[in-house]
């Protein structure tokens, strides 16, 4: 499993989750973070060195935790990847949304280079047409989650602030497009009330990995590598995580 960086760890507790049996490897690609600002061929190059990287040490299944990368890198991983499968937290949503009856107006949160992508259009136009995304660029949201701002009016205020730019009397979910922002989901939830559904991609990659009867007999062990060492990916993560990690430092180039 890879991320930018620590954001992906979300998406590795609900998968760990719905598998605790599975043995992972995450990657943070510290060294490159954040991608949410970087250009596409940039992510793809990243992405595409990690991917190689899993698969030299013997992953059975890769999975893009981050949303930059799932929008822009998907198919360059799989290419890498060869014969192993590749998951990413783009495809289960759109999966997801496009099983829903009379959905037709949803809203959508990530960073720039995934709201430029213009993936979820784009994949929904194959499968379910009739709904429209209506996408908002958030990018203060990341590092407000990463500081670990416990402070809930400001973290409320902030979201606010975004919210009142999407069209909320006709839209009836909304997306977390980026890794970070299930840790303010209680916060989206009750700014947005309940008839708005608010989507977690990581719970519904670990869904799909469900329902297409995926098994992982291993020990449930973590292995968690980063690029580059930072005492603040290390912090974050034992927040994310609840528990103290050993984290290896990678060098993707040797
Ligand atoms: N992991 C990224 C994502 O989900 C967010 C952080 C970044 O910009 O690198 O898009």
């Amino acid at each position: 499993m890879f991320d930018s960086g620590v954001g992906g760890l979300t998406v590795l507790k609900a998968f760990r989750n719905a598998f605790p049996q599975a043995d992972i490897q995450y990657v943070g690609d510290t060294l490159h973070m954040p991608y949410g600002d970087k250009s596409p061929d940039n992510i793809r190059d990243f992405s595409r060195h990690i991917a190689r990287y899993l698969r030299s040490s013997g992953a059975e299944l890769i999975v893009i935790a981050c949303n930059s990368a799932s929008s822009w890198a998907y198919e360059a991983v799989c290419e890498e990847a060869g014969n192993i499968p590749v998951l990413d937290v783009v495809r289960p949503v759109v999966h997801h949304l496009a099983k829903q009856p009379n959905l037709s107006r949803v809203g959508l949160v990530g960073t720039r280079a995934t709201v430029q992508s213009g993936i979820y259009p784009r994949l929904l136009k194959a499968l379910a047409p009739n709904i429209h995304i209506d996408a908002l660029a958030t990018p203060l949201l990341a590092p407000l989650v990463e500081e670990g701002i416990q402070l809930h009016e400001l973290n409320r205020l902030l979201v606010s602030h975004y919210l009142q730019q999407l069209p909320l009397d006709s839209m009836q979910a909304l997306v977390l497009a980026c890794t970070h922002y299930p840790v303010l989901q209680d916060v989206f939830q009750e700014l947005l009330g309940p008839n708005i559904q608010v989507l977690n991609p990581g719970e519904l990659l670990a869904l799909e990995c469900r329902n297409k009867g995926l098994n992982f007999a291993g020990k449930g062990t973590l292995l968690c590598e980063v690029t580059e060492y930072t005492s603040a990916f290390e912090k974050t993560a034992e927040r994310l995580l609840g528990h103290p990690i050993s984290l290896q430092t990678i060098d993707l180039h040797a």
